[in-house]
């Protein structure tokens, strides 16, 4: 048997940069058309938006046994598109049943999440707080502040993303959209296939 070897690796907590990674993916704001409820506002900012980075993620795959576990760092830009605040695409995973951690680095932000029944949660992600994303729950996690949110996550090997659960929903039951003032609030998404 040849053993995977432990490791350890500097997180910095400002720019979710991980010494160690052995992965990574942008998304550039292009990528989310039909993400947002104000696909007008969308339009009308992908000129000056389209190639910019909007998160991206940096990860450590040591392998894809199961039992094994990936980790690593999300930084979601700050931003809006009409009243709805950045966000990732969000998903179920794709062995279900697998669970995830975050724990927030810096910045202000929320974990959306919708269980199989429709149920909504929303938990706070910011420095020093831990959130448990069960089995089964959709999630995705929204920038509500004005700095980048960054974050660490763990979750199995071989959890795999079903990004395509949103879709087929047509979104999640919930937006995460300003109060008016500096928060956030809780929109339904009338779009979605839970309301229908
Ligand atoms: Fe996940």
């Amino acid at each position: 048997m040849k053993w995977i070897a432990p490791e350890s690796s500097q997180v910095f907590s400002e720019n979710g940069k991980l010494l160690n990674a052995n992965g990574r993916y942008q998304k550039h704001f292009r990528d989310l058309e039909g993400l947002y409820e104000d696909g007008e506002s969308f339009s009308r900012m992908l000129p000056e938006w389209s190639e910019k980075v909007v998160y991206q993620v940096e990860d450590h795959r040591a392998s894809e046994q199961p039992g094994d576990l990936i980790y690593g760092t999300t930084v979601m830009m700050p931003g809006k598109v009409g009243n709805e605040f950045f966000m990732t695409r969000g998903h179920q995973h794709q062995k279900a049943e697998c669970a995830e951690t975050y724990f927030g680095l810096s910045g202000e932000g929320i974990l959306l999440l919708e269980s199989p029944d429709g149920d909504v949660e929303v938990r706070e992600i910011r420095a020093g707080i831990m959130v448990y994303v069960p089995p089964y729950w959709i999630h995705r996690s929204v920038n509500t502040g004005n700095t980048d949110l960054v974050f660490l996550f763990n979750y199995p090997s071989d959890a795999g993303q079903d990004y395509g659960i949103i879709e087929r929903n047509r979104g999640m039951r919930k937006r995460v959209v300003t109060d008016g003032t500096n928060g956030w609030e809780l929109k339904d998404n009338e779009d979605s296939v839970k309301f229908s």
